[in-house]
């Protein structure tokens, strides 16, 4: 990483964070996310992400997803609201001119779909969390976009790069800075030993555990991380506080067991984390 500052993230860096709600604030002070997948056969993976995002504090959160969709997106989650897309028209673009900052990616598919979406998301020009298959839709697209916050496992990062996942599990430090000289803004390499980097800082978090190695856990971190931006950190900030509250809630989660620990057992744990 050349001449980066490179350092260690540990849980006791958590607890300051966090101030307590001004007295006075009402839900628009605690920032609009919108978040944008959920195509046919994975509406969870964008339930997951929202609900995260209202778990680590967002004031409101709007899905944007298939029309077919809503019922199965806030039928069991009554604090969502919702705004279905056919085709990208005027109205997608209010919905993303209204939040403060976007997540796009749980569930979204690689087909036409999710692409105009994605260049929809890329236009709005706001902060936004970057995840799942709208990181499998950007590595065929050249969009470096300053204001983005990138997610990938390694094998989104091994498509995103066009190298192996071996490659880049060898040497994750090289990784994470191939994909911010590639795409910009901040970079969270996921996986056992998660790194941050904003080009300039990195940050090694060893946190969570084997448990988070089910489907629908990096959905909630998009959620949380976008929360989190939403409440005014910034994308690195964001992303590391994110992280962390994510990594903990998984050990929290995991005094019931590592095996058999789902992605919704870690909600009730970010709400105690961000308090
Ligand atoms: N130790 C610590 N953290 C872990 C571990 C581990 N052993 N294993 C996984 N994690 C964490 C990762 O760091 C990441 O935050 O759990 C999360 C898993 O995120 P993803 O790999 O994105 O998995 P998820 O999205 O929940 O489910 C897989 O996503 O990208 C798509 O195609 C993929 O459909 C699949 C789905
Ligand atoms: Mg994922």
């Amino acid at each position: 990483l050349g001449a980066s500052k490179v350092s260690q993230l540990v849980s006791q860096d958590l607890p300051k964070v966090f101030m307590s709600r001004r007295a006075d604030s009402h839900k628009g002070s605690h920032g609009k996310v919108t978040v944008i997948g959920g195509d046919f056969g994975m509406t969870g993976a964008v339930r997951l992400a929202a609900e995260g995002c209202l778990r680590a504090g967002a004031g409101l959160v709007t899905v944007i997803s298939r029309p077919e969709h809503q019922a199965l997106i806030c039928g069991t989650r009554p604090e969502l609201m919702f705004r279905g897309c056919e085709l990208v028209d005027m109205e997608v673009y209010h919905k993303l001119g209204w939040a403060n900052v976007l997540v796009i990616g749980p569930g979204l598919g690689v087909t036409d779909w999710g692409y105009n979406l994605l260049k929809a998301v890329d236009l709005a020009e706001k902060p936004s969390v970057i995840d799942a298959d709208a990181l499998n839709l950007l590595c065929q697209l050249s969009f470096s976009n300053p204001h983005w916050v990138l997610t990938p496992h390694p094998g989104e990062a091994a498509r995103l790069l066009g190298v192996t996942v071996t490659e880049v599990e060898q040497d994750r430090f090289k990784a994470v800075q191939a994909l911010h000289d590639k795409y910009g803004g901040v970079i969270v390499l996921k996986g056992a030993g998660t790194l941050i980097f904003d080009g300039v800082h990195c940050v090694v978090a060893p946190v969570g555990n084997p448990g988070l190695a089910s489907g629908g856990c990096g959905d909630v971190l998009a959620g949380v991380i976008g929360a989190l931006i939403a409440q005014g950190y910034s994308g690195m900030q964001a992303a590391y506080f994110g992280v962390l509250i994510h990594g903990d809630a998984a050990d929290l989660a995991a005094q019931a067991g590592e095996r058999g620990m789902l992605a919704s057992d870690l909600m009730p744990y970010i709400r105690q984390l961000v308090n």
